[in-house]
């Protein structure tokens, strides 16, 4: 199994450019399934969630042709409504996205239960009320969710989500699209990947109004036609080199970014002294000889956002004094605490708030990546602790960071990427001689 193992004690320098937003891609590639033409996507991030997500739509009968690392051509003319590998749809929690984009095109569809990052209970009851409430016929049974729009096609109406749900949202703008009529999604999620998607649908021949704000129009129209369109630059990507060079306490410059996406993350790490200055597609973060504690809040964006706040927890456990988050998305998004404790880190964890006692040198031990953001968070510790870290389970990390460790090491970090056959002895081995 291949894990990480990172020499403590980095100071990151240097630059790093930001690759394609992950949360924008695994929507607008289950969207291309809707285009009866051919799609030119530049900028897709190279991470395993898009990788099984152009896996599923080839399955489906869709030309996939990468033209160069980052822009593939996907050609869904031919696709028939078949079922989609049952294995890589419970892999991922954006297999999701088929529902709306297969309703959308067929008028039915067969998914399974979303997989994904596993912390807390992931509903998808907001789905399905907009799916219901577009005119499907919606039963999950046998670990499938089975759709079919009464009628054969879905027709425009109003829905009000319970919940503001970024995942929701966009499954139901996909679903909308090609439906008879107009749909009105109230209480909408506003992520700048929901944005990017209905950019997206309106360069194929869509007609969305309002992605972006909590209410979101969409007018159904026939068919979509083939396009080229370029991903916006990954917010969350983006965030975590921020506070792995803040935390390091090292300069780093941050390219091909939108600096308006990185405001809440921006202000926050300035609470904490530590320097960023905004340019036009570029931010520059100089890490501060000592860190400030702060209090930290997610929330919906445009709050603090709920995937950089383990990135955030593994600073806060360096910055001097008590710091308090409190997680206002998902209701256990803390299993990476007991990791940082591994290394040292005294956090108390009650619900949805952790409290840190700062300050503290980290050391180095085997620790697991429990999710793909708690993964990027070790590595950080990882960075600033003193010995050596081992992290497993980093394919959760691969699956939503293009060339983490080859970015990272171009800025000075030391870290391999070894494969551990014999598990118990080699780890020992590398612990034992830091
Ligand atoms: C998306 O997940 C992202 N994933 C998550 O990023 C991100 O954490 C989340 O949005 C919030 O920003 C993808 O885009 C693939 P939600 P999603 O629906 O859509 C509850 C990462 O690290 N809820 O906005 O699943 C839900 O339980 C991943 O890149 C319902 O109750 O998030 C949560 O408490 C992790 N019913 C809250 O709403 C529903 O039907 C927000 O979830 C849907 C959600």
């Amino acid at each position: 199994m291949e894990k990480y193992v990172i020499k403590g004690g980095t100071v990151l320098h240097g630059e790093v450019e930001i690759s394609g937003a992950k949360n924008a891609a695994v929507a607008i590639i289950p969207a291309a399934l809707m285009v009866d033409g051919v799609c030119r996507i530049e900028n897709v991030p190279q991470i395993s969630d898009t990788d099984m997500l152009l896996t599923i739509l080839k399955e489906l009968g869709a030309k996939v042709r990468y033209l160069n690392r980052s822009t593939v051509e996907i050609d869904c003319t031919k696709v028939r409504n078949q079922d989609a590998p049952y294995d890589l749809m419970r892999k991922i929690r954006a297999s999701y996205y088929l529902i709306g984009a297969m309703l959308g095109r067929f008028g039915s569809s067969k998914t399974t239960m979303p997989g994904g990052c596993n912390f807390g209970v992931r509903p998808i009851d907001q789905h399905i009320k907009g799916m219901t409430a577009l005119g499907a016929q919606v039963d999950i049974r046998n670990g499938y969710v089975y759709a079919e729009a009464v009628g054969g096609r879905l027709h425009g109406t109003r829905i009000y989500l319970d919940k503001v749900s970024v995942g929701a949202t966009m499954n139901i703008i996909l679903a909308a699209t090609l439906a008879q009529g107009r749909t009105i999604i109230e209480n909408a999620a506003r992520e700048p990947h929901i944005v990017d998607l209905a950019n997206f649908l309106n360069s194929m021949g869509a007609d969305i109004r309002g992605a972006g704000t909590d209410t979101v129009k969409i007018n159904g129209t026939e068919r979509l036609h083939g396009g080229t369109y370029t991903i916006i630059p990954d917010q969350i990507e983006a965030g975590t080199y921020m506070v792995a060079a803040a935390a390091t306490g090292g300069e780093v410059l941050i390219k091909n970014i939108i600096p308006k996406h990185l405001e809440c993350i921006s202000a926050k790490l300035r609470e904490t002294g530590t320097i960023v200055q905004e340019y036009e597609d570029c931010v520059l973060v100089k890490g501060a000889s000592s860190l400030r504690r702060v209090n930290v809040k997610t929330l919906p964006y445009p709050g603090f956002p709920t995937d950089m706040q383990p990135p955030m927890g593994a600073l806060l456990c360096l910055a001097n004094g008590t710091s308090v988050i409190t997680e206002g998305i998902y209701d256990n998004r803390y299993k990476y605490v007991n990791e940082l404790r591994k290394m040292g880190a005294e956090i108390q964890v009650d619900g949805r708030v952790a409290v840190f006692e700062g300050g503290k040198r980290l050391t180095g031990a085997p620790v697991q990546a429990c999710d793909l953001r708690a993964g990027a968070a070790m590595v950080i510790a990882g960075m600033c602790a003193s010995g050596t870290t081992v992290v497993e389970d980093i394919h959760y990390i691969e699956r939503g960071y293009e060339n983490f460790v080859g970015k990272l090491n171009a800025m000075g970090a030391e870290i391999e990427i070894i494969d551990f056959p014999e598990e118990e002895e080699n780890l020992k081995k590398i612990i034992s001689v830091s």
